[in-house]
């Protein structure tokens, strides 16, 4: 376990932001993290877990602990004819998981190909792309309680799964470092292609639909449509997409002709927030060194040097922007600290 001091976060999020961290601690072993945990007391408040730091942004230096757990390791735990049970290390870098799935002919999670950030992260986000959900093939989140300071495996029906949210955000924030997460991967993969740009993306290439056709097509349009964050700092996407009523969604699909609407229930739809920012004009427009990326406007971008704060009045002109046109208030799914 290595404990740091008064440590910069720059590596360790993707808008490179130069925040630091009062206390920062690495750990790949599950037990030396439970016997650091146990010896104090904790505050929700003071705590600050991270994985790949795809979504976070830092407005200010961080005046407590941050947990970084870097436990390793894919290993298949049990498997039958049709699937694969595989438990994953938190600090695994998500995209090398997927590979090693598509390489073992485990379908799952291939359409969620080339995303930033750590395994450890994908229950907390429910980490999403193209027609495809990280909850719907985990099985169990394994973690560390941090106030009762004991390892706990949390079934994936508890975790309350939906669109870029489960209840590691919401009342068990802070509450449990997670340590490796289970998934149960397909042998006989239904490949999910029905997402309009993966669909044309197959078209164009032709040839036997695979796993690995798949994960090429997804790692081709996200490589056009999203910048590499080693060469253009970002969070990817800045907002979620607003669920709002079927009325409203009627109402602006009558005023905007051509705008994308995704049907979720009986009363409501889902809109694009990138086409929202948009249509407001702020594609490709920056603020100071803080920027609308100028192939997907729901993706802010570090255009060097800039502060979390200048990022953060960025994200605020943009949902105001948008809620003074379409009446619609547009949220961050990056946290900002
Ligand atoms: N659109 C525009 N202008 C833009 C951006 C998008 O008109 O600047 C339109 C597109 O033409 C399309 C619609 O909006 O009709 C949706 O765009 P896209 O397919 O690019 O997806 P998205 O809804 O903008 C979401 C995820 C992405 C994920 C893609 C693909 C969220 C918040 N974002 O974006 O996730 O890769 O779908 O599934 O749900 C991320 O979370 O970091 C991320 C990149």
């Amino acid at each position: 376990m290595i404990i740091k001091e008064n440590h910069s976060l720059k590596p360790y999020n993707t808008f490179g932001i130069d925040a630091k961290c009062k206390y920062f601690v690495e750990a790949e072993e599950e037990e030396e993290l439970l016997d650091f945990v146990r010896q104090y007391e904790w505050d929700p408040h003071e705590i600050l877990i991270l994985g790949g730091g795809s979504n976070f942004l830092f407005t200010d230096d961080f005046e407590g602990t941050v947990f970084y757990p870097a436990m390793k390791g894919i290993e298949i735990i049990g498997e039958d004819a049709e699937s694969a049970r595989v438990r994953v290390g938190a600090g695994e870098n998500w995209d090398s998981f997927v590979a090693w799935a598509v390489a073992q002919g485990y379908g799952g999670v291939e359409n969620l190909s080339h995303i930033p950030g750590h395994v450890g992260a994908a229950p907390v986000q429910n980490v999403g792309a193209y027609g495809m959900e990280a909850g719907e093939v985990i099985r169990e989140v394994e973690a560390i309680e941090i106030d009762k300071a004991q390892r706990i495996t949390i079934p994936a029906e508890e975790c309350c799964f939906a669109y870029r949210d489960s209840r590691f955000k919401r009342e068990w924030k802070n509450r449990f470092i997670i340590t490796r997460v289970v998934f149960r991967l397909n042998k006989t993969p239904h490949y999910r292609t029905e997402y309009g740009s993966i669909r044309s993306e197959l078209e164009k290439q032709g040839g036997e639909l695979s796993l690995a056709r798949i994960r090429e097509a997804v790692i081709r349009i996200r490589r056009e449509k999203l910048p590499d964050v080693e060469t253009l700092p970002s969070a990817g996407s800045y907002f979620k997409n607003p669920v709002v009523s079927q009325a409203l969604a009627e109402q602006l699909a009558q005023a905007y002709p051509g705008m994308p609407v995704y049907p979720v229930d009986d009363e409501h739809s889902k809109l694009a927030a990138g086409w929202l920012i948009e249509q407001c004009g702020w594609k490709g427009k920056s603020l100071g060194r803080a920027g609308v990326y100028e192939k997907q406007a729901l993706v802010l971008v570090n255009l060097g040097g800039a502060t979390g704060t200048e990022i953060a009045r960025l994200a605020n002109e943009i949902r105001k922007s948008v809620f003074m046109k379409f009446n619609v208030w547009i949220e961050p799914e990056v946290y900002a600290i």
